[in-house]
C-alpha cells in the first residue's frame, strides 16, 4: 500500500483528527472561491424555493476535499446525508433500498462513484431524471414493470477519475464543479485553523514551512502538522516556531517542495542513468524496482503538475525544473 507521508491517499493515521478537523460549513472551507461562491448561490436559490438542490458532481485529485464539501452542502441545506460509495452499492435493489429511505430534501453522497456497477448506475437514471424508481415485478413472460415515486433528493458523486464517468451519468449532475490544488496561502490558513483546533502554537511562519510542503493538498497539510506536532512535544515545549518546524520536515525527510525520498530515488534515476530521459515508464519502473502503474498514478502527477517530468511520445523526460531542484548540472546537449 501507499503509506508515504506526501501520500494524498487516505490513510489509517488520518482517521483520528479527520472528523474535528473537518471545516463544517462552507465559510469554514478554505479556498476553491469559484467553487463556493457557485455552491453559495444555487443552494440559496434551492432553500428559497423550498426545492431539493440539484444533482452535483465533484470531481478531483485525492485529498483536496470533496467528501468534506459534500457534509457541507448538506448542512448548509438543513438536510440530512446519507453516504454511500460506489463499490458499496452492488446490486440495483441497494441502490433501491437507499433512495427509498431518503426524505424529501435529504443528500444521497456516493463517493467513487465512476465504480458504480453499470446495472445499479441503470437504476440510477430515472431515479436522478425523474425521481422514479422503475421495479420489476415477477419473472418471464409475466413480468412487467412498476414506477414507484420517490422523495426529490440531491445526489452528491465525488471522483477522482471524471474520465471514467459514463456521458450518460456525467450529463445528469446539474452542478459540475472541479476542485483545485490550493495555493501555498490557503495551506498555511488551514494549517493555522487545524493547529487552533488540535490546541497547538504555532508562531511565525511555521504555518507557511508546512504549507509549501504540502502538495497543494489539505489533507497532506493536516499530515504534516501533526507530524511536526509531536517534534514540538517531544523535543521542544510544545509549541511550533519555524526553526522547529523546519528541522521536523527535515527529519521526515519531506524536501522544500514536498518531495519524499522516492520522488528523488526516481528523479535521480531518469538524471544518472538515462541522461534525464526521454525514457519509457518501464524502463524507470526497472531500474528503481517499482510497478509501472504505480509510477504512474502514484509518483508522478505531482512531478508533471509542479513540471518537474514532461511526458513525450519517446517516454519521459527530466526537466531543467527538476535539475536545478536536485543540484545537478544539465549534460550539455552534444
Ligand atoms: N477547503 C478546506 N478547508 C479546510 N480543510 C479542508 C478543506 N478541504 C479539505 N480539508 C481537510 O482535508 C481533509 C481531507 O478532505 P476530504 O476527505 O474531503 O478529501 P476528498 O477530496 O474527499 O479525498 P478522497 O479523494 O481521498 O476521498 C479533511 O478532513 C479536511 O480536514
Ligand atoms: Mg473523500
Amino acid at each position: 500500500m501507499d503509506e508515504r507521508i506526501i501520500s494524498a491517499n487516505f490513510m489509517m493515521e488520518d482517521q483520528a483528527v479527520e472528523l474535528s478537523l473537518r471545516p463544517r460549513y462552507l465559510n469554514e472551507y478554505i479556498g476553491q472561491a469559484q467553487v463556493k461562491d457557485n455552491l453559495k448561490v444555487f443552494i440559496e436559490a434551492a432553500k428559497m424555493r423550498k426545492e431539493a438542490l440539484d444533482h452535483v458532481l465533484l470531481y478531483g485529485p485525492p485529498g483536496l476535499g470533496k467528501t468534506t464539501l459534500s457534509n457541507i452542502i448538506a448542512n448548509e441545506l438543513g438536510v440530512s446525508i446519507r453516504t454511500t460509495s460506489g463499490p458499496a452499492i452492488e446490486r440495483p435493489g441497494d441502490l433501491a433500498a437507499l433512495l427509498t429511505n431518503l426524505q424529501e430534501g435529504d443528500v444521497l453522497f456516493i463517493d467513487e462513484i465512476h465504480r458504480l456497477h453499470r446495472t445499479v448506475e441503470e437504476v440510477l437514471y430515472p431515479a436522478m431524471e425523474d425521481f422514479a424508481l422503475d421495479i420489476i415485478i415477477g419473472k418471464g413472460p409475466s413480468a412487467r414493470s412498476v414506477r414507484l415515486d420517490l422523495p426529490k433528493f440531491t445526489l452528491i458523486g465525488a471522483t477522482t477519475r471524471a474520465g471514467l464517468l459514463s456521458a450518460p451519468l456525467r450529463d445528469r449532475f446539474g452542478v459540475v464543479s472541479r476542485l483545485e490544488y490550493y495555493k501555498t496561502d490557503e495551506l498555511s490558513y488551514i494549517v493555522s485553523r487545524a493547529a487552533d483546533i488540535l490546541g497547538v502554537e504555532v508562531l511565525g511562519d511555521a504555518s507557511d514551512e508546512i504549507a509549501i510542503r504540502s502538495r497543494g493538498t489539505p489533507r497532506i497539510a493536516n499530515r504534516l502538522l501533526k507530524r511536526v506536532r509531536d517534534f514540538a512535544q517531544v523535543r521542544g515545549d510544545g509549541i511550533i516556531t519555524t526553526e522547529l518546524a523546519n528541522e521536523a520536515l527535515k527529519s521526515i525527510q519531506v524536501d522544500q517542495l514536498g518531495l519524499d525520498q522516492i520522488d528523488h530515488k526516481m528523479l535521480q534515476a531518469m538524471i544518472m542513468n538515462f541522461r534525464g530521459g526521454p525514457v519509457g515508464l518501464d524502463t524507470i519502473a526497472a531500474t528503481i524496482g517499482e510497478e509501472s502503474q504505480t509510477i504512474e498514478d502514484v509518483y508522478e502527477p505531482y512531478l508533471l503538475q509542479i513540471g518537474f517530468l514532461q511526458r513525450t511520445p519517446r517516454g519521459r523526460v527530466a526537466t531543467p525544473q527538476a535539475y536545478a531542484h536536485l543540484g545537478i548540472p544539465m549534460p550539455d546537449k552534444n
